[in-house]
C-alpha cells in the first residue's frame, strides 16, 4: 500500500496545468486567456470568446469571419438523428435527451472521432460548437410537442438559438436584438470556468483516450446535478416555492439550520469567497431584460432581490462567505424570456461546451498526458477467508 494525500472533493489538488482560465476566488476575478470576464461580456460576443478559449487569443476580423463561417456551416445535424430524438418520451428531461444525443454523435460522426488526427479533432470541435444549440433547441421543441426548427445561418449564434426555440411555422417570429444580446451574454458568462466538476469529468474521460463526443456527453451528465449546472433550475424552483417576500425568513432559517440539509440555491461557490463576477454582469443583464419585457414587477424578481438582501445581511452567510452565484440571476432572465426551468441547464451545457472542448484540446496537446487514476484510502475489511453459503 502506498501513502496518498487524502483530498475528498479536491479542495486543494491541482489536477493539471492550464493556460485557459484564471480565477482568483478571493478577489472575485475571472480571466479567459487573460481577458477579464466583465470586458468579454460587455464588449465582445460569444463566438469571439469561443475563439479565444480555443486558440489562445481574440481573433482578427479575418480569423473571426473564417471561424463564424465554419461554425455556421455545421449547424445542421444529421437528419437520421431526428429518429433518435423521437425515441425519447415526450416528458423526458431535455438534459437526459442531450446526454443521449451528444453521446450518440460518435455514432453519426465517426469521421471525427480519431483523437490522434489533428484534422478530425478540429472538425469535432467545430461540430460540437455548431450543433449544440440545434440539439438543445430540438430537445426543447420535442418536449413541448412542436415541430423542430432548422438552424438559420443568416442569424448570429444567439439569435439562431432563440429562433430555433421560439419560432413556429404558423407565424412570423423576429428575434428581439436585446434578448439576443442577453442570450449571448449568458453563453459568454458560462463559456468556461477552469476545473469545475463537469470539466474535470471531461478531462478524466478524455484521459483514457475516449472520443470527443463521449467526453462531452460525460460532461453534460455531470453538469446536470443541482450542486453544479442544475442549480439554475433548482434556484428558480426555490424562488417559486418561496412565492412571496414575507416567507423568505422561513427559508433562510432552514438554510441555516444544522439539522436541515436545505440550502439556498444560487448561493455559495467553492472558489469565489468574495463575489462571483459573473453574477454582477448577470444581474445587470437581468435588469435590462426585465425592463424590456415590462415585468419589473415580476414577483419572482422581487423575491430574488429581497432574498439576496436578507441573506447578505445575515451573519451566517457573511461568515461562510456565501454570495449569489451566476445561477442566481441567469434563471430569472431565462424565465422572463419564456424558457421552462427544464431548459436552464441545457442552455448552460451548450454554452459550456466550448470550455470543455478547449480543455480537452489542451489536455491532448500535453506531452505529459496520463490516464487520470485517483487512489483511495481503503477503510474496509482486512483479508478474510471465503465462507460457504450454508455456514454464513
Ligand atoms: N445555503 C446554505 N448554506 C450553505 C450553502 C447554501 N447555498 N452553501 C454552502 N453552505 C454552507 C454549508 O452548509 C457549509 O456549512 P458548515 O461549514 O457549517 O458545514 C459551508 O457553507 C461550506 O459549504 P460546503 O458545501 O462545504 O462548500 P463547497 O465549496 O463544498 O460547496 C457549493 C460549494 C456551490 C456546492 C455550495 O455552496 C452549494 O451547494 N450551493 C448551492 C448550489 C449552487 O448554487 N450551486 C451552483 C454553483 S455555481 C455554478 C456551477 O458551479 O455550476
Amino acid at each position: 500500500a502506498g501513502v496518498f494525500t487524502y483530498d475528498p472533493g479536491f479542495t486543494s489538488t491541482a489536477s493539471c496545468d492550464s493556460t485557459i482560465t484564471f480565477i482568483d476566488g478571493d478577489k472575485g476575478e475571472l480571466l479567459h486567456r487573460g481577458y477579464p470576464i466583465e470586458q468579454l461580456a460587455g464588449d465582445s460576443h460569444y463566438l469571439e470568446v469561443c475563439y479565444a478559449l480555443l486558440y489562445g487569443d481574440l481573433p482578427s476580423s479575418a480569423e473571426l469571419e473564417k471561424f463564424e463561417s465554419l461554425v455556421t456551416n455545421h449547424t445542421m445535424i444529421h437528419e437520421q438523428m431526428v429518429n433518435f430524438f423521437r425515441g425519447f418520451r415526450r416528458d423526458a428531461h431535455p438534459m437526459a435527451i442531450m446526454t443521449g444525443v451528444v453521446g450518440a454523435m460518435s455514432a453519426f460522426y465517426h469521421d471525427s472521432t480519431d483523437i490522434n488526427d489533428p484534422h478530425q479533432r478540429e472538425v469535432a470541435t467545430i461540430r460540437l460548437i455548431a450543433k449544440m444549440p440545434t440539439i438543445a433547441a430540438m430537445a426543447y421543441k420535442y418536449t413541448v410537442g412542436q415541430p423542430f426548427v432548422y438552424p438559420r445561418n443568416d442569424l448570429d449564434y444567439a439569435s439562431n438559438f432563440l429562433n430555433m426555440c421560439f419560432s413556429v411555422p404558423a407565424e412570423d417570429y423576429n428575434v428581439n436584438p436585446i434578448l439576443a444580446r442577453a442570450m449571448d451574454r449568458i453563453f459568454t458568462l458560462h463559456a468556461d470556468h477552469e476545473q469545475n466538476a463537469s470539466t474535470s469529468t471531461v478531462r478524466l474521460a478524455s484521459s483514457s483516450g475516449a472520443n470527443p463526443f463521449a467526453c462531452i456527453a460525460a460532461g453534460i451528465a455531470c453538469l446536470w446535478g443541482p450542486a453544479h449546472g442544475g442549480a439554475n433550475q433548482a434556484c428558480l424552483e426555490m424562488l417559486k416555492e418561496i412565492g412571496t417576500p414575507d416567507r423568505i425568513p422561513e427559508f433562510i432559517a432552514r438554510a441555516k439550520d444544522k439539522n436541515d440539509s436545505y440550502r439556498l440555491m444560487g448561493f455559495g461557490h467553492r472558489v469565489y469567497k468574495n463575489h462571483d463576477p459573473r453574477a454582477t454582469v448577470m444581474k445587470q443583464s437581468a435588469d435590462e431584460v426585465l425592463e424590456l419585457l415590462g415585468v419589473e414587477d415580476n414577483p419572482l424578481l422581487q423575491v430574488a432581490m429581497e432574498l439576496e438582501k436578507q441573506a447578505l445581511a445575515d451573519p451566517y452567510f457573511a461568515e461562510k462567505k456565501l454570495f449569489p452565484n451566476v445561477d442566481f440571476y441567469s434563471g430569472i432572465i431565462l424565465e422572463a424570456m419564456g424558457f421552462p426551468t427544464s431548459m436552464f441547464t441545457p442552455i448552460f451545457a451548450l454554452a459550456r461546451t466550448v470550455g470543455w472542448i478547449s480543455q480537452w484540446k489542451e489536455q491532448l496537446d500535453d506531452p505529459q498526458l496520463k490516464i487520470g487514476r485517483p487512489r483511495q484510502l481503503y477503510c474496509g475489511m482486512t483479508a478474510r477467508d471465503y465462507v460457504d453459503i450454508e455456514k454464513r
